[in-house]
């Protein structure tokens, strides 16, 4: 069985006390997202449509990090003031042998929350594995309870069973309140915010609704397709009156809510509508080794070299790339719109980087 002691609950990783550096607007890094592998086995339409190239493209394999080399990435984020790991993908199950890079990552120590999101798929096998590697905390997407549209969202390729079986496997492997992310699109999957809330009500486990976001360059977003969370909060609100509860801490990106009934707590994840790029400590690190400074990055910096050299060229190598920081997209974006038939910027997708 586990033998971890850390709680389901993500922590509140203060900022004042940890060393490191501190980017151009002085956050410093305080969470690393490692993509563990670029490919998924949906297709959901928001990140990587069916028949979609992306420049990108699934990798060759043998361009993968290896075990050794993530866990060397991590230990270094680590020293530089990271305290929180998340594993990501494409679809992190897909990995083979994920569960050994969890008990490396859980063995470090400074390491305080580990926490992984996936799409649920593969859980009923790798729940309990998953736990007694010592992963703490899981995040599960979930876009809709109706099974033909929760296929359509899979781009065809889900099924709501698999999903659901999985988070049963959850809940039986110990895995504490888990966190469900519904991207809610306009016209699209609003009707199951209610039925969603419905099921979850009561158990422990936190809905998160996320504003559907411009990332990539696949995905056809348009700004009509999102539904603002003040919107939804009203909507749910007229149902199950809620109390705000605002942040459970710094850089936290989803503004939470109480039910007022005492049924337990919500989230919304509005980087849209209410960016929250003033306390973003996250950094990304991809499949083939490049680390992100923002989700809307075009590009990367190689850590492969430095990955050669060994732990002080790699430290270095991402003490600069944070020193050079001054990434604040959503802001940036929510500020002006750019005129019409302006270029669009080339993005990460969202497969590559991790959500
Ligand atoms: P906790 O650790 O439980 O607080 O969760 P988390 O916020 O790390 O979780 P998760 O990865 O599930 O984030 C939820 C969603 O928020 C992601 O899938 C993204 O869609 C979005 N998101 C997360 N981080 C960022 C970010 O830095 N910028 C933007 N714009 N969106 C983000
Ligand atoms: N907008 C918002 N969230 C997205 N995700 C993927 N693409 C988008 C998008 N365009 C979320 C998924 C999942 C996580 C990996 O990222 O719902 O929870
Ligand atoms: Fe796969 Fe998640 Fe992207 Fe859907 S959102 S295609 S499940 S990586
Ligand atoms: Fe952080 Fe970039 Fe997201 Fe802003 S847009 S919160 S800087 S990842």
């Amino acid at each position: 069985m586990s033998t971890t002691t850390t709680g389901p609950v993500a922590r509140d990783v203060a900022t004042e006390d940890v060393p490191g550096p501190r980017d151009r607007l002085g956050r410093p890094l305080r969470d690393l997202r490692i993509s563990v592998i670029e490919t998924c086995n949906y297709r959901c339409p928001y990140c990587m449509p069916e028949g979609a190239t992306p420049e990108e493209g699934p990798l060759d394999a043998t361009r993968r990090l290896d075990f050794d080399a993530i866990e060397a990435v991590a230990r270094s984020a680590v020293r530089l003031g990271a305290r929180k790991l998340r594993l990501t993908g494409g679809e992190p199950l897909l990995r083979r042998g994920l569960e050994q890079l969890v008990a490396r990552l859980a063995a470090i120590p400074g390491v305080e929350d580990l926490a992984l999101t996936t799409n649920g798929s593969l859980l009923a096998a790798k729940a309990r594995s998953l736990r007694e590697a010592g992963l703490h905390r899981l995040t599960i997407s979930l876009d809709a309870l109706d099974p033909g549209l929760f296929a359509q969202l899979s781009g065809g390729r889900g099924r709501l069973g698999d999903v659901l079986a999985g988070i049963a496997a959850a809940e039986d492997a110990g895995f504490g309140p888990l966190k469900f992310n519904v991207v809610v699109q306009r016209g699209v999957n609003e009707g199951e915010v209610l039925p969603l809330l419905e099921r979850f009500r009561g158990s422990g486990h936190v809905v998160r609704f996320i504003e559907y976001m411009d990332v990539g360059s696949c995905n056809g977003w348009r700004r009509e397709a999102v539904v603002p969370s003040v919107e939804l909060r009203d909507r749910i609100a007229a149902r199950w009156p809620l109390r705000a509860r605002g942040r459970s801490y710094r850089g936290e990106v989803a503004d939470r809510y109480q039910y007022l009934d005492g049924q337990g707590e919500i989230g919304f994840v509005s980087s849209v509508t209410a960016p929250f790029c003033g306390d973003c400590h996250r950094a990304r690190l991809s499949a083939d080794g490049r680390l992100h400074t923002c989700l809307f990055a075009s590009s990367g910096y190689d850590l492969k070299p430095a990955l050669d050299d060994g732990a002080p060229a790699l430290d270095a190598a991402i003490a600069q790339a944070w020193l050079g920081r001054g990434d604040r997209y959503s802001e940036l974006r929510s500020d002006a719109t750019p005129p019409a038939g302006a270029p669009v910027r080339r993005r990460i997708e969202m497969f590559y980087i991790g959500g």
